[in-house]
């Protein structure tokens, strides 16, 4: 059983690699963004509250994410062979939340991937994709304020599961499949 996150700044290609992994090790893909922004198509009372977030870059309430991630590790298909999580946990209290819904479940996370990619591909990846991609989030004032919060709430994240020893840095830059063999190669050494 595989459980793997995914983890790195706005842009880094967590959701590109996810789907590679996903299809790979026949994982269930769990993205809390995309998650999100299906609550948010649909007007549903909590879209409304998390598109408020959402579009000023800010993130939203640990409570509401950890809710969404409990109900759907609950609701994992019975022939997948783990889940991957992108984009969460997002702060420490997600991460210590996380920890304790597995242990409960008699599962532990495999590792998590830090995808390292410098600030001005971020931003350049990021304004590329507004130009098409819908996102409320993608213009270059939010962008800014993603790359703040993931500075401040969600780096720690890391420091967490390097203590636990669970921890992988991986270059997230050169071409999407470069990348992937990477991850590849660091999650082979895990199984
Ligand atoms: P979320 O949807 O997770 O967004 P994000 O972290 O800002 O990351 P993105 O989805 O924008 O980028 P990505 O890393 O997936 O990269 P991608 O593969 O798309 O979260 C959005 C918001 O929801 C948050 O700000 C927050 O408000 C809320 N939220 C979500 N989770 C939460 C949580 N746990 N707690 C609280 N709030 C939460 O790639 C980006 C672009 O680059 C694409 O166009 C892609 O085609 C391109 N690209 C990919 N790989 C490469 C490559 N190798 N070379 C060149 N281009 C590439
Ligand atoms: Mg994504």
């Amino acid at each position: 059983m595989l459980n793997i996150i995914i983890c790195g700044a706005p842009g880094c290609g967590k959701g590109t690699q996810s789907d590679l992994i996903v299809k790979k090790y026949n994982l269930k893909h769990l993205s809390t963004g995309d998650l999100l922004r299906k609550e948010i198509s649909e007007k549903t009372e909590l879209g409304v509250v998390a598109d408020s977030y959402i579009s000023q870059g800010n993130l939203v309430p640990d409570k509401m994410i950890i809710d969404i991630i409990e109900k759907a590790v609950d609701e994992q298909p019975l022939e997948s062979n783990g889940i991957i999580l992108d984009g969460f946990p997002r702060t420490l209290a997600q991460a210590e939340a996380l920890e304790e819904m597995l242990n409960e479940r008699n599962k532990k996370t495999t590792v998590l991937l830090d995808l390292k990619v410098d600030t001005d591909e971020l931003v350049n990846r990021l304004l590329k994709r507004g130009e098409t991609s819908g996102r409320s989030d993608d213009n270059l004032e939010t962008i800014k304020k993603r790359l703040d919060v993931f500075e401040e709430k969600t780096a720690p994240v890391s420091d967490f599961y390097k203590k636990l020893n669970k921890y992988a840095v991986i270059n997230g830059i050169g071409t999407v499949d470069e990348i992937s063999a990477r991850i590849t190669e660091v999650i082979d050494s895990k199984k």
